[in-house]
């Protein structure tokens, strides 16, 4: 602060570095730049990566549910209904979820490859095909068939493996 104070009391010598001085209060962190750095809405490149990965997490959690059952002798619907809102309502705004700067570059872990920004409309219209049937599959598994319940999911799986293997890193 006193650092400041002082630079602002010398405006013309302070200059820029007055910005580098108060600017930047965590010179320290053992993050880099990029992953602190702050996006346009407000959250930092890291945060941003991690909340898009806990959201992933929960869809795949989800769908594991639904997968888990269908596989079982005797399914429970009520299981597999529960799960099935789930996927849709998580994987809501995922077009927003990877703003320019939080892909590998960015030094945070992640398994976003750069395809992924310079091919944008290809990556959108793959997040709208799987956000379509998962929309589906909800609606069908409210309805309570399971043949048909089984059918949305392949559909729906289809649909993630189809991002996946040309944005996502192999693991
Ligand atoms: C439009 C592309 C796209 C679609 C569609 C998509 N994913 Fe992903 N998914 C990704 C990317 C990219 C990552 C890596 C994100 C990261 O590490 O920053 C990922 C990561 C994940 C992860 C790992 C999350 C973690 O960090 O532990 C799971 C689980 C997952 N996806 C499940 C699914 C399921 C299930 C579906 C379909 C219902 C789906 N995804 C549809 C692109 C997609």
């Amino acid at each position: 602060m006193k650092r400041c104070k002082i630079q602002i009391m010398l405006p013309v010598l302070a200059g820029l570095s007055m910005l580098s001085a108060c600017g930047q209060n965590d010179e320290t962190a053992p993050v880099s730049m990029a992953a602190s750095a702050e996006l346009p809405g407000g959250m930092m490149v890291k945060e941003q990566i991690e909340a898009r990965q806990a959201q992933l997490k929960k869809i795949g959690k989800g769908f594991k549910a639904i997968s888990d059952q269908l596989k079982a002798g005797s399914p429970d619907l009520k299981q597999i209904q529960a799960a099935a809102a789930v996927v849709p309502k998580e994987a809501a705004g995922m077009v927003d979820w990877f703003p320019e700067g939080t892909g590998p570059e960015s030094g945070v872990k992640t398994e976003a490859l750069p395809i992924i920004w310079e091919d944008k409309a290809g990556f959108n219209d793959k997040v709208a095909a799987m956000q379509d049937a998962a929309a589906k599959l909800n609606t069908i598994a409210q309805g309570g068939d399971v043949a048909a319940i089984a059918a949305a999911f392949q559909t729906t799986g289809g649909t993630c493996k189809a991002c996946h293997d040309k944005y996502r890193l192999d693991d």
